[in-house]
């Protein structure tokens, strides 16, 4: 068994938050390629992604793949992750000791994948690999850190909805190839992460 499913299976055993482990289905550690070059981090799993224990499966996760389509892949070809990896019980938003609890899983899955871009979808992903900043003026930009490039965009079922928020998120998917082409030239950012200047595309 690879070293990434051994990963998913001890986070699938995962008690550390106690409500969200007494009222989940299931665990949704994430899934996808081990080889993926880009790995998309949503924010929780919804009742769809509890019932079946895999990420981005209800109307969200349809969108999602109609974006992947948009630049040609098939979400077998990248990653996809959440911050926490147990539903929050009526959608809530995680609280900050969950997203704390669960950082170090998403950390190990990262450094077992090491994609060259992480895509962050959301305000709480976003918020883990870009602090202090807000999503209506970092997403469809980038930075550098640590040989991976971070780019941010709206989360899919924010822009399901909403048409403005659909258009962006359609355009910053569209980028995508092209940060991949530039991934191993471009310049990587030196400064701490709240210093840092977003890399307009
Ligand atoms: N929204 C998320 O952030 N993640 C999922 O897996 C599904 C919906």
């Amino acid at each position: 068994m690879s070293a990434l499913s051994e990963l998913c299976q001890e986070i699938a055993l995962c008690q550390q938050c106690e409500v969200l482990a007494k009222n989940r289905t299931r665990v949704v550690p994430g899934d996808g390629s081990e080889d993926a070059d880009i790995m998309f981090i949503g924010e929780a799993p919804g009742w769809h992604e509890d019932q079946q224990g895999r990420p981005f499966v209800g109307p969200a996760g349809l969108f999602l793949e109609q974006l992947l389509a948009s630049i040609n892949l098939k979400r077998g070809q990248v990653y996809i992750s959440n911050v926490i990896k147990c539903r929050p019980v009526g959608n809530r938003d995680p609280l900050p000791s969950e997203i704390h609890n669960c950082r170090k899983w998403l950390d190990r899955q990262i450094e077992l994948i090491r994609p060259k871009i992480i895509v962050t979808l959301g305000r709480y992903s976003m918020a883990l690999f870009f602090p202090g900043k807000s999503i209506s003026k970092i997403h469809g930009t980038a930075q550098k850190r640590d040989n991976i490039i971070y780019y941010a965009m709206y989360h899919p079922a924010a822009a399901l909805h909403q048409q403005s928020l659909r258009r962006a998120i359609e355009e910053d998917m569209l980028k995508i190839p092209s940060l991949l082409a530039q991934a191993e030239s471009m310049t990587e950012v030196k400064q701490s992460p709240q210093q840092l200047n977003m890399f307009e595309l």
